[in-house]
């Protein structure tokens, strides 16, 4: 199942570090990059290195990522300091593109030999919009072979910096034109990928309404989860990433449409159009609420 949440916990952090098991995070995104100062990167590694050799595979509770820093800083060093411990996944940031991805998948490919860890089975999510050579080349997510690549996300805040913007916020309050692009084409693109799409994060920790109303509007988007900061996130982008019951009747009852009329193409359900795309949706529903259900 795609995680719902993927929650960053800074890698230099020993508090934060020892509350990662008990958040209900889908998943966990230990963070090497830009939520540790620059003069404790070195730290940061040992403590990661040393919290993941006490979970061995068989203990761990929820699927777990890594972001590392950029390929030309430090992503050797964080690889081999990771890499035993066998992630899920590597987040990788401020990419210029798929051949960033195409890159850093060599580098797996040795890492994984190295270590006797299944060719292939660390997957690969790129934070595909920090640079502004990455917001304009998603479409090259779908038109490279990439087979490690399990989603897309995408983060307004190195993009901005890297435009020399003064913020990323429009009149509105809302995001600025150029980043809700770059949020579509994120979508566009993974889609196109035939990954999952994983919108950025939601900076008011505290506000809980407020993200559950903006997770949902990016669920009905398509988005298929989001990033959290903070465990008081998780449960708001579960919820909301995850069919309602309202969701899973009517997908039911669509269902039900095509199966009381053997053939048909199209029905009437509620006075509506009922087509082909709409009994695919509804299955989809059906078998994100399965897979869920499956993992709690
Ligand atoms: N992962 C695990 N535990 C976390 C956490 C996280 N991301 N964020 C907070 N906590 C813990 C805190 O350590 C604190 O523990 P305590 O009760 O034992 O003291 C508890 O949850 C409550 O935290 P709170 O006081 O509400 O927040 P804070 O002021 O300590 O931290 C942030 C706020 C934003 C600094 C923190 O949430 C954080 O570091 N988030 C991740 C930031 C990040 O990784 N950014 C990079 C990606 S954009
Ligand atoms: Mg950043």
């Amino acid at each position: 199942m795609t995680p719902r949440s993927w929650l960053f916990i800074p890698a230099d952090s020993d508090k934060k570090l020892g509350k990662s098991d008990e958040t209900g995070a889908d998943a966990l995104i230990f963070d090497l990059e830009d939520s540790v100062a620059p003069d404790r990167k070195g730290l940061a590694r040992d403590m990661l290195r040393a919290h993941l050799a006490a979970r061995p595979p068989g203990a761990r509770k929820a699927a777990f990522y890594v972001r590392i820093n950029p390929l030309d800083d430090a992503a050797l060093a964080d690889l081999a300091a990771v890499m035993p411990a066998a992630p899920d996944g590597i987040m990788l940031p401020k990419t210029l593109g798929a051949g960033c991805v195409a890159r850093l998948s060599l580098y797996l490919d040795a890492f994984e030999a190295a270590h006797g860890l299944p060719a292939g089975q660390t997957r690969i999510i790129p934070v595909a919009t920090e640079t502004p050579r990455g917001a304009l080349t998603l479409a090259g997510f779908a038109d490279t072979p990439l087979p490690r690549l399990v989603a897309l996300t995408w983060g307004a805040e190195d993009l901005s910096t890297a435009l020399g913007a003064s913020t990323n916020l429009g009149a509105d309050g809302g995001w600025a034109l150029v980043y809700r692009m770059a949020r579509a084409n994120v979508l566009l693109a993974a889609r196109a990928a035939g990954v999952a799409a994983i919108d950025t994060l939601y900076v008011d920790f505290r506000d809980d309404a407020g993200l559950r109303l903006s997770c949902r509007a990016a669920a009905a988007e398509g988005f298929d989860g989001r990033i959290a900061i903070h465990p008081a996130q998780v449960a708001g982008i579960n919820d909301s990433f995850a069919p309602s019951e309202a969701d899973i009747a009517h997908a039911r009852r669509i269902i039900a449409a095509f199966d009381a009329v053997p053939g048909a193409g199209t029905v009437g359900l509620d006075g509506r159009m009922i087509d082909i795309p709409h009994l695919k949706q509804a299955r989809a529903v059906l078998a994100r609420h399965a897979a869920i259900t499956a993992r709690t």
